[in-house]
């Protein structure tokens, strides 16, 4: 992100390229130029409420899908992007896309599939999108909630989606982006359905009031009274009940289980510590993944990087690198296109104070407690921003 926005999250987006090759490494940033670029003080909604989606912040995560980058934010279109991290324009699928995209559209990696939602200040205040794996939007199906609420992130499985349908609700609209606020009486419930399903095939379980961010995956499993579907995640018990300006009290990764036959919902603490921006190997969304990884304390001058057992059990396994140090989320990135799971690295961003600088940090994902591999120290600071992915590129493309 850049800029002097008020907020963590209403900065102006810019892409960060950190670019492994030839036994080098180099560092290019861009901004994503939108319509806010040129005139900042455009409004996001007409005078006639409509919503103008190639307004767009662009500052919260970066998609490679059928072959392109995009930079995403949640209440607008995505942002295509050149090779050179260029901005090419607003997507919208051929004119077939007419909410925003989620920030966090999950890419099956069997299929090739996108699966995505947006969220809306108007009916539909939810729909549920897929894409085939070239890009074409084939199925958009309005999903009926009560109100607007923020919603940031989705679960995919194997034959499921999991849509959240959380109490902080949609409050008013500002010039750029909605205020949101905990209620107490709206009420939370995790929505399933089938993949490409409608808002027919749709069934609510209601679950103890909370909010989540983040999914870190979602699998299915069969369980002692039928097949499951288990969800993980980082939980807020709470969140904005006096403000957005806070994030508070802490959150953790959680576990939801569904029985798909049963209809019984059970949730339960993984873990104590508070962390966020938790990550798997991209190569296993929808199967059962065994390492997530996270970052610990993000209010803290010091963070440190977590890794979870989420099916052996195991004690997470920590790694700081001592006050001063904040890490970014942690983006796993495997040996080799065919690796085992546990087999790679973890690349994130970390702010060194003592120099006021960043570093890139890399860490074996098998050895995270003894420390870095390898640290690239940038020639300046990268505002802390949110979201990464790693892309293979093959050499052809250089
Ligand atoms: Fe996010």
């Amino acid at each position: 992100m850049s800029g002097d926005a008020r907020h963590w999250f209403s900065g102006d987006g810019m892409v960060h390229e950190v670019c492994f090759a030839d036994g080098g490494v180099t560092y290019r940033n861009r901004l994503v130029r939108t319509p806010w670029t040129v005139d900042p003080t455009l409004p996001k909604v007409s005078p006639e409420g409509d919503p103008d989606l190639t307004r767009s912040l662009a500052n919260t995560s970066v998609l490679h899908f059928s072959g392109s980058i995009y930079a995403l934010e949640e209440n607008s279109l995505p942002y295509r992007l050149g090779p050179q991290l260029d901005t090419l324009g607003p997507w919208d699928m051929g004119g077939r896309l007419r909410t925003p995209m989620t920030a966090h559209p999950k890419l099956c990696p069997v299929t090739g599939e996108l699966h995505f939602f947006g969220y809306a200040a108007s009916m539909p205040y939810l729909t549920y999108h897929v894409a085939d794996a070239d890009g074409v939007l084939r199925h958009s199906a309005p999903i009926t909630v009560s109100g607007p609420t923020m919603i940031h992130d989705m679960g995919l499985s194997g034959n499921y989606v999991v849509l959240l349908d959380l109490p902080v609700v949609m409050t008013r609209m500002t010039r750029r982006q909605p205020s949101f606020a905990w209620s107490d009486t709206y009420g939370a419930r995790l929505g399933i359905l089938p993949r490409g399903g409608s808002d027919a095939d749709t069934r609510w379980f209601e679950i103890e009031p909370c909010y989540i961010f983040h999914v870190a995956n979602c699998f299915e499993r069969e369980g002692r009274d039928g097949p499951e579907l288990v969800m993980d995640v980082v939980r807020f018990p709470e969140l904005w009940r006096d403000g957005s300006s806070r994030f508070s009290p802490p959150s953790s990764m959680w576990r939801y289980v569904i029985g798909i036959s049963s209809g019984n919902i059970q949730e339960s603490a993984l873990d104590d510590r508070s962390v966020e921006f938790p990550r798997i190997d991209d190569r296993l969304t929808g199967a059962p993944a065994r390492w997530a990884y996270a970052v610990s304390t993000l209010d803290n001058p010091t963070s440190s990087i977590v890794r979870y057992d989420l099916l052996g059990g195991t004690a997470p396994v920590t790694h700081s690198l001592g006050p001063g140090h904040v890490h970014g989320e942690p983006v796993f990135v495997p040996s080799g296109l065919d690796s085992a799971e546990h087999d790679g690295w973890l690349v994130t961003l970390v702010y060194d104070a003592t120099r006021d600088c960043s570093d890139v940090v890399v860490y074996a994902a098998d050895a995270l407690d003894e420390g870095p591999v390898a640290e690239v120290h940038l020639p300046r600071r990268v505002p802390y921003g949110f979201h990464g992915t790693f892309i293979a590129e093959p050499e052809s493309a250089r």
